[in-house]
């Protein structure tokens, strides 16, 4: 427990540029609760704070207790300063496979190409990374356009496998992009060269669909990659529960982002048995094994990831519902600093 190590409040303190904060880890350890503690944490200092959901299946209405839905931003009733969207892709996901058969069926006919679109089309839109990608590219979209609308932006991400394969995709994305636009260019000046009628092709060209939607979606994807690059910007944070699975998870995942370049905050550990909860709840058999077992595994953790450990969440005795509780929640992940350990 050496002097440096950062709690969660010092850790953001000392990096007070940070604009985009995303919670990770796997299903169900407490991504949601945590990125609703930081948020409120945000707000009730003052700051305009925007907490976005990007998970499919939503719960932001249902921990705040208020009607959250739609797919736009809504105040948060009960807390000032904290907006709140559950983004919605299924519009965006539509969208995408208009778009894509348009742009197939215009790139086939203009190759001469003899077969029908709609097999092509079928195949791209029913890959799963189709609508991962709609969700990632709804996440750039929401830090390019509402980055100056707000202080923070909090993002609750679905598991963060998708989290982390949407960033590989955006790397492998932009390396074929390039590749793209370099034989976009070649054709098309080709066809300028071997055609008698420059003028009109030249025409044609201005308009080529496809250039013009490479070229957007390089541009954005540069943008990206820099934002999600960028340590004075952007943190993960994982969440992980006192127990084999999520911790096996959250080290994985550590590793994986680093990988990729983009900078981790350091991990939340969530749903802690403290005496206190003991003490709360009458102190069952069932708890008594409990705490026994978790010991194991606080014991990993401290071994293992104890200078990253950012806070430690107690076990509530009820679930986390509604304003109060998400208060009392960010007030507990704020206040907590290295020499308290695990509350044991
Ligand atoms: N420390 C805690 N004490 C009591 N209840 C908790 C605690 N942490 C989380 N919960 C409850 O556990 C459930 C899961 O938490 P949460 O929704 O934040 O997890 P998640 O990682 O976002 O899940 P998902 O992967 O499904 O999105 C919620 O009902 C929440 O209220
Ligand atoms: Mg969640």
């Amino acid at each position: 427990m050496s002097g440096n190590h950062e709690s969660l409040k010092k850790f953001l303190e000392n990096r007070s540029s940070i604009r985009y904060i995303f919670t990770g880890g796997k299903g169900g350890v407490g991504k949601t609760i945590s990125a609703a503690g930081i948020a409120a944490y945000f707000a009730l200092k003052g700051e305009k704070v925007l907490l976005a959901s990007l998970n499919p299946v939503h719960s932001l209405s249902s921990l705040f207790n208020q009607d959250l839905s739609g797919g736009v931003i809504k105040p948060v009733e009960g807390i000032e300063n904290l907006w709140a969207i559950e983004v919605d892709i299924t519009e965006k996901v539509m969208r995408y496979k208009k778009q894509l058969s348009e742009r197939l069926r215009w790139f086939l006919k203009w190759a001469d190409i003899p077969v029908k679109a709609d097999e092509f089309v079928d195949i791209a839109a029913t890959n799963p990374a189709f609508e991962e990608s709609a969700m990632f590219d709804e996440t750039v979209d929401i830090m390019l356009e509402k980055g100056s609308e707000f202080d923070r932006i909090i993002f609750d991400t679905a598991a963060v496998a998708n989290a982390v394969r949407l960033l590989g995709l955006n790397k492998i994305y932009g390396l074929w992009l390039e590749r793209m636009i370099e034989s976009r260019k070649e054709a098309l000046s080709l066809r300028v060269k071997l055609s008698f009628r420059k003028e009109k092709v030249m025409e044609e060209i201005k308009k080529d669909p496809m250039m013009k939607d490479l070229l957007e979606l390089n541009e954005k994807i540069r943008k990206a990659t820099e934002i999600f690059g960028d340590p004075n910007k952007t943190v993960f944070f994982f969440v992980t529960l006192p127990l084999a699975l999520p911790i096996a998870v959250v080290k994985r995942f550590i590793k994986m982002v680093e990988g990729f370049n983009i900078p981790t905050g350091g991990v939340i550990v969530n749903s802690v048995l403290t005496k206190k909860t003991l003490e709360l709840g009458e102190a069952t058999d069932y708890l008594k094994n409990k705490l026994v077992e978790q010991e194991r595994y606080l014991e990993i953790i401290k071994r293992d990831l104890w200078p990253q450990v950012r806070t430690v969440i107690p076990l509530y005795p009820r679930e986390i519902i509604g304003v109060e509780s998400v208060i009392k929640l960010s007030e507990d992940m704020f206040n907590w600093e290295p020499s308290m350990g695990f509350y044991q």
